[in-house]
């Protein structure tokens, strides 16, 4: 079987993407990363797919008058990439309604908050505000709506009194780093579909989210 093949879009510092490509030489994953697409030059995550030898590519949505237009270009440098897997990691914009359509079932996100809690910004601030006990990451695929569609697998964390927006953000950070690789991963063997709405796991639905927890799938 040929190994499954990903494109992933970044915005940022890239340490998912980090996770991602450690997890492809460890062999904990089984893929191909065919490019890494940045909406800006200044995302170190660039620094980090050259390193690996990555084909990178920048897209720069501020030259585009809408982000129907932005998009479209992005489908036509991904579409000959043929991925099977459409990662976003830590790309910070939102995407047009026929982009998701176009890479329906094969579009997958982290977020930082045990959706369906805190879509959007500020989710460490937020969990903070709220005196939340628990807080954590959730890997999904993408629906139209912004932070949802179907949650594979969510990390949890304990929230410290002593916690600061900074302290809490890098405890989840370090669980993304656990949980995306896992969720591709099952994606990318086959055991993992989205199809009619529903997640299967190994030919069963997939009733509740996976739960990372101190380490370990509980
Ligand atoms: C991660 O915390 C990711 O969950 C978040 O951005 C960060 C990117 O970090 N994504 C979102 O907020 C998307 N809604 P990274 O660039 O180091 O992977």
């Amino acid at each position: 079987m040929s190994k499954a093949s990903l494109v992933v879009l970044i915005s940022g510092g890239g340490s998912n993407l980090q996770a991602i490509i450690d997890a492809i030489k460890n062999r904990q994953l089984d893929a191909e990363i065919k490019a890494v697409i940045s909406n800006t030059a200044s995302a170190k995550g660039l620094q980090r797919a050259e390193k690996a030898n990555i084909n990178t590519c920048i897209i720069d949505h501020t030259r585009f008058d809408s982000r129907e237009l932005f998009d479209r270009e992005m489908i036509k440098l991904i579409d000959p990439l043929k991925p099977d897997l459409l990662v976003l990691a830590g790309f910070m914009r939102i995407l047009s309604k026929a982009f998701i359509a176009h890479y329906q079932h094969r579009l997958i996100n982290i977020h930082p908050s045990l959706l369906p809690k805190y879509k959007g910004l500020n989710t460490h601030q937020q969990a903070i505000d709220d005196n939340e006990t628990k807080h954590g990451a959730s890997v999904h695929y993408v629906s139209e709506e912004l932070d949802s569609g179907p949650v594979i697998i969510q990390a949890e964390v304990p929230v410290l009194k002593s916690d600061t927006v900074e302290t809490l953000a890098e405890r989840v950070l370090q669980e993304e780093h656990k949980i995306y690789p896992l969720a591709i991963g099952l994606h990318c063997d086959k055991r993992l579909t989205f199809k009619n709405n529903q997640l299967q796991l190994d030919n069963k639905i997939l009733k509740q989210p996976l739960l990372w927890k101190k380490n370990k799938l509980v």
